[in-house]
Order: structure tokens, then C-alpha cells, then sequence
């Protein structure tokens, strides 16, 4: 696997690789890989030909007060783990060489970035969409690969690529989770061993609301009501929100009916803010 940390050489990589006519996939990442991360290198070699992984904790998707400066890091297992998967390139720049060039044009993430998440962490999609951005715009793949455990991230720059014309598919890939039900998340390792107990509340929420879809209820306040009531039976954990929502464009439902719906949760196990989703089939 090539390492390369400048864009110019990243552009000069996937230039060839596209010469011999590969299929090129990106995965963007922060780095702190775990076997979410891991399955969408693998979802990206059954693709593509040719599979960048980025790896660059983006300064501006976190607000000041965030855990930017304590976001895990462990660049030399990310590439070896990248190594061992059979990615082809990683793209690991520094701050100074993605943003040196200037930082005052900005991708405004619209109004599905402002609800939920964007409700909490104002300027986050903003970050995350400028960065993505960026990244398409260095690499320039045929597909691009996200985890469907940021649900919101994942449906805010599917609505970005579509909006703004970018000429990538989006690949959106399932939610990997450890036995006990909890989504892996690089934020993990911030939980001690209760809040590690603790935080599969988020999971026995939201399956709490697919068992009473599955059960034929439609009235989305009741599948709100007991998710709320999962997380208040969790003395370590802070609820900050519950939705049913639209799938495809986050609207909140009343009822569940034909069109796809999901769940969502976000709350703070001790001091560790955790999200996570579930599609809800009506039973
Ligand atoms: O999901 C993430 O890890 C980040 O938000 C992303 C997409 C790599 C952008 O920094």
C-alpha cells in the first residue's frame, strides 16, 4: 500500500490508476480504524479496482469545546490495518496541507445539516461536508463509501452530491456492532467499563422501537415514548435526542406508513456523546 500525504500526489496516483482503466473508490476516514471502518474497505475492493482511504481527523467538523485535540490517533495501526486489508492508497495530509490553500469558501450543508445532530453541533456538517468535498475533488473516485452508523452525515452528502451535480456514487454501507449490540464508533474508547455496560442502552432503544413496529404499531410518538424510557432506565446515560424520521429525507414522521422509515438516538454516557439509528420495517 502507498502512503502519500500531499494532494498533488494523490491526484498524480489515482491519474494512473484511472489510465489502466480502474474503478476507483475513496473511503474517507478520521482514522482510529476499527472493523466499521475495515468493512467498507471491504465493501470498496468488491467495487472498485483501485481503493483510497483517507485518514484526517478534520479540524473543522469539530466546534471549539469538542474533543478535537483528544480524538483518538494511532496513525502507524491505521496503515497497518489499511495494509492488511489490501487498500491501495492512503491519503493521510496534514492540516496545513488540506486546508494551507485557504479555508474561506465553505460548503453550506443546507437544512438537513441544521436538525438533529446539526440542532446540537451547529457548524459540524458544514465541516464535514467541505471536507468531503475537498476530498472528491482531490481523488475524483467513481464511488465513494460511508457508514450508515452516522445516518444523518450519510443523508446530507448524499443530498450534497446530488445537489451540487458531483459525479460520484454514494455508497452507503451497514452499521457494524459489537456483541452486545453497540455500533463501533472510535468515540468507544472514551467509555470507562461501566459506560461501557451502559451504552448498549442506545442499541436496546432503538430495538425497543423496531420490536413495537414490527408488532404493527405506526404512531411514532409511541415508538419515541419507549425509546426515552429505555434511556431513562440507564443511570449513566443522558438522553439529548429520539426521532423517527423519514428515511431519505429525515423529515419526523406520525406514522409510520409505505415509505422507509428510521430511528435515531443520540445521548451522553458519562462524558461521551454516542449516536446511532435503526431502520424500522412495519410489521
Ligand atoms: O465519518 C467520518 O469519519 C468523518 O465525518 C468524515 C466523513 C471522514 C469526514 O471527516
Amino acid at each position: 500500500m502507498e502512503r502519500l500525504g500531499s494532494k498533488d500526489e494523490v491526484r498524480q496516483a489515482v491519474g494512473e490508476a484511472r489510465r489502466e482503466s480502474k474503478r476507483i473508490a475513496l473511503v474517507p476516514t478520521m482514522g482510529a480504524l476499527h472493523d466499521g471502518h475495515l468493512s467498507l474497505v471491504r465493501a470498496a475492493h468488491e467495487r472498485a479496482d483501485y481503493v483510497v482511504v483517507s485518514v484526517f481527523v478534520n479540524p473543522t467538523q469539530f466546534a471549539p469545546g469538542e474533543d478535537f485535540a483528544a480524538y483518538p490517533r494511532d496513525l502507524e495501526r491505521d496503515l497497518d490495518l489499511l495494509g492488511a486489508e489490501g487498500a491501495d492508497l492512503a491519503f493521510t495530509p496534514t492540516s496545513e496541507a488540506m486546508y494551507g490553500g485557504g479555508a474561506d469558501v465553505t460548503v453550506d450543508p443546507g437544512a438537513l445539516g441544521a436538525v438533529l445532530e446539526g440542532a446540537t453541533r451547529p457548524t459540524h456538517f458544514g465541516g464535514v461536508c467541505t471536507v468531503v468535498t475537498k476530498l472528491l475533488s482531490v481523488v475524483g473516485p467513481d464511488l465513494a463509501f460511508f457508514g450508515e452508523k452516522d445516518y444523518q452525515q450519510l443523508t446530507v452528502i448524499r443530498r450534497m452530491v446530488r445537489d451540487l451535480d458531483l459525479p460520484v456514487k454514494v455508497v452507503g454501507c451497514p452499521t457494524v456492532r459489537e456483541c452486545d449490540g453497540l455500533a463501533m464508533s472510535s468515540r468507544n474508547a472514551y467509555l470507562s467499563r461501566d459506560e461501557r455496560e451502559a451504552a448498549t442502552v442506545l442499541y436496546r432503544a432503538l430495538r425497543s422501537a423496531e420490536t413495537l413496529a414490527l408488532d404493527g404499531e405506526r404512531d411514532a410518538r409511541v415508538l419515541e415514548e419507549a425509546m426515552c424510557g429505555a434511556v431513562e432506565g440507564e443511570s449513566l446515560a443522558a438522553l439529548d435526542y429520539v426521532a423517527v424520521v423519514d428515511a431519505a429525507t429525515l423529515a419526523p414522521l406520525e406514522t409510520l406508513g409505505s415509505a422507509p422509515a428510521r430511528a435515531l438516538i443520540a445521548a451522553r454516557v458519562g462524558s461521551t456523546r454516542l449516536i446511532d439509528n435503526l431502520a424500522l420495517a412495519v410489521g
